[in-house]
């Protein structure tokens, strides 16, 4: 690693190598229908949505609801128990149908199948929703093409992707009820590009379309803000502002006592630049020179490879930075010992927002909320994730029972009682899972049933109970190796039941 050397002014300088489409770039962007939380660069969008910033339920009445066909992807079980994404098409002809239902299996695989949201799927649904179009692709220049939602690009940059029909979006939803909780338009083009908020725009890009929507989800379903430096929301489980108040992840720390991991932003710019060949972007800031280590980071779109761009600190070549980031950002940080880089390493990470306010997150670089094309979230964003999704979904799917009957023929002298079998459907997490979880989780279901209110110590952890009539209740206990802490008990779940033989 170089060193800064001690209070200089130093110039970072990027270039194009040659001509290649320098676009503008991002890290994040997010629209919400009520409640604004965007990156600084999303003002521009934010400003044209809000014209439909009142699309609630309500205002969808009346609105025609474009055929669908809809097609189950990964279904863990009853929608009004469970946290359903459904896949809308835009952009996709009749004769595109099969390449919609593909694109839509191979980003909830991504997302689901052995990172992200893989240990939380048994609460999850996935579906997929076909509208043909009228025209293939994703609009430009502001205008969007013949299509369900009407998604376009501003210009032709690979940035936004807006919709011109939330209300039609709104509609196909609302119609679906349960089964659609996160709606996700998918526009068929195969280039960067989306959008956040209420309804997720994404593209099948297949660099980008799962890293997009992962990340959104992470702000919709856990409702965390950024980990990245730059932005202006930060909150959420994975977010800490004041050092006097309790560490909200004190639990998941490394070490005991918490401390500061030490570092510093001396620069941070959303240039916007459109990099070209005849003009380098530069920027000249002031180091300290008090710090062992130092990052540059960059994020960039447009850029077809790594090698069509250069970066020089102080006329030194940095080499090709890595494709597809965003702004310009200079870190500098303590050794190792100051500020552990680490991945697995829970503590106090500070983050700079785009006035230099700081706040903390857990870990450095392990979070997708930071580095976007990480597949996974942090522990304690995992945590956040359980709880968010378990205040939705009950542990307890269905309790069944079955007709009674005499277990053997009864004599009329002394009557056999009557019995029915109950059967309780959970979630199938634990040992119930269809696909295991991986071995660095441990998890387990307890169960206990109680006849008024005395524990049937015999049924215990039973999931099939022969019984007689009576009041019964049942009560369900999950734990998990990802929440440590559950004040409000969402990983538990009672039912009662009264069993009536005639
Ligand atoms: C998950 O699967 C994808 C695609 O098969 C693979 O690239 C990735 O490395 C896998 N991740 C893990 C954590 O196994
Ligand atoms: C930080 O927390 C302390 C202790 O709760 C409180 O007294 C103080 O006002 C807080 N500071 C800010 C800036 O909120
Ligand atoms: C942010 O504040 C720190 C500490 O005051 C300072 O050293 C750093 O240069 C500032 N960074 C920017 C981008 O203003
Ligand atoms: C290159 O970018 C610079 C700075 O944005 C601009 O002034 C200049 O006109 C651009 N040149 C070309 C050829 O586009
Ligand atoms: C029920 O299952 C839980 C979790 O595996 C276990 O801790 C407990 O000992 C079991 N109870 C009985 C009575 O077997």
């Amino acid at each position: 690693m170089l060193l800064l050397p001690l209070l200089v002014t130093s110039l970072l300088h990027v270039a194009l190598a040659h001509d290649a489409q320098g676009g503008k770039c991002l890290t994040d962007w997010r629209h919400d229908d009520f409640d604004v939380v965007a990156a600084p660069f999303f003002d521009e969008a934010q400003a044209r949505l809000s014209s439909w910033s009142s699309t609630d339920k309500d205002s969808f009445a009346g609105v025609p609801v474009p055929p669908l066909e809809i097609r189950p992807l990964a279904i863990s079980g009853p929608s009004n128990n469970r946290v359903d994404l459904t896949f809308f098409a835009d952009g996709y002809l009749q004769d595109e149908r099969d390449k919609f239902f593909a694109d839509a299996a191979r980003l909830a695989e991504d997302i689901s199948g052995n990172q992200t949201f893989n240990t939380v799927k048994p609460l999850m649904n996935f579906w997929a929703a076909f509208t043909p179009s009228k025209e293939s692709g994703v609009g430009v220049g502001g205008k969007p093409k013949d299509t369900p939602f009407g998604l376009y690009r501003d210009g032709t940059e690979l940035r936004g992707v807006y919709y011109a029909h939330p209300k039609v979006a709104g509609a196909a939803c609302a119609s679906l009820g349960d089964q659609c909780d996160y709606p996700i338009l998918l526009g068929n083009d195969p280039l960067y590009g989306g959008l956040g908020g209420r309804f997720t725009v994404i593209t099948p890009s297949l660099a980008n379309g799962a890293l997009i929507l992962r990340h959104e989800l992470g702000h919709s379903i856990i409702g965390v803000g950024e980990e990245y430096d730059g932005g202006f929301a930060y909150f959420g489980p994975n977010a800490y502002a004041n050092l006097s108040e309790p560490v909200p992840w004190a639990r998941w720390l490394t070490h005991e006592k918490a401390r500061v991991e030490r570092s510093v932003m001396p620069m941070q710019d959303y240039a916007w630049a459109l990099l070209n060949t005849s003009s380098p972007w530069t920027v000249t800031f002031t180091s300290a020179g008090m710090y062992a280590r130092h990052l540059v980071r960059f994020s960039v779109s447009g850029m077809p490879d790594a090698s069509d761009m250069r970066v020089e600190l102080d006329g030194e070549d940095l080499g090709q930075p890595e494709a597809q980031m965003c702004n310009a950002e200079i870190l500098e940080f303590g050794d190792e010992d100051e500020f552990v880089s680490k991945p697995g390493h829970y503590s106090l990470y500070p983050t700079f927002s785009q006035t230099n306010k700081t706040t903390y997150r857990p870990t450095n670089e392990d979070c997708l909320m930071r580095q976007v094309t990480t597949p996974n979230f942090c522990k304690v964003c995992i945590e956040g994730l359980w709880l968010a999704l378990l205040q939705d979904v009950s542990l307890i799917d269905d309790i069944t029972m079955t007709a009674c009957s005499s277990l053997s023929s009864s004599s009329a002298i002394n009557p056999e009682p009557k019995l029915t079998t109950l059967r309780l459907h959970l979630v199938p997490l634990a040992h119930l899972r269809t696909v295991p979880a991986p071995p660095e989780v441990t998890e387990s279901y307890s169960i206990t049933w109680s006849k008024d209110g005395e524990v049937l110590h015999e049924l215990a952890n039973k999931t099939e109970v022969y019984v007689e009539q009576g009041r019964y209740a049942v009560e369900v206990q999950y734990k998990t190796s990802e929440v440590r802490v559950d004040r409000e008990g969402r990983l538990g779940a009672r039912e009662e039941v009264t069993v009536e033989c005639a």
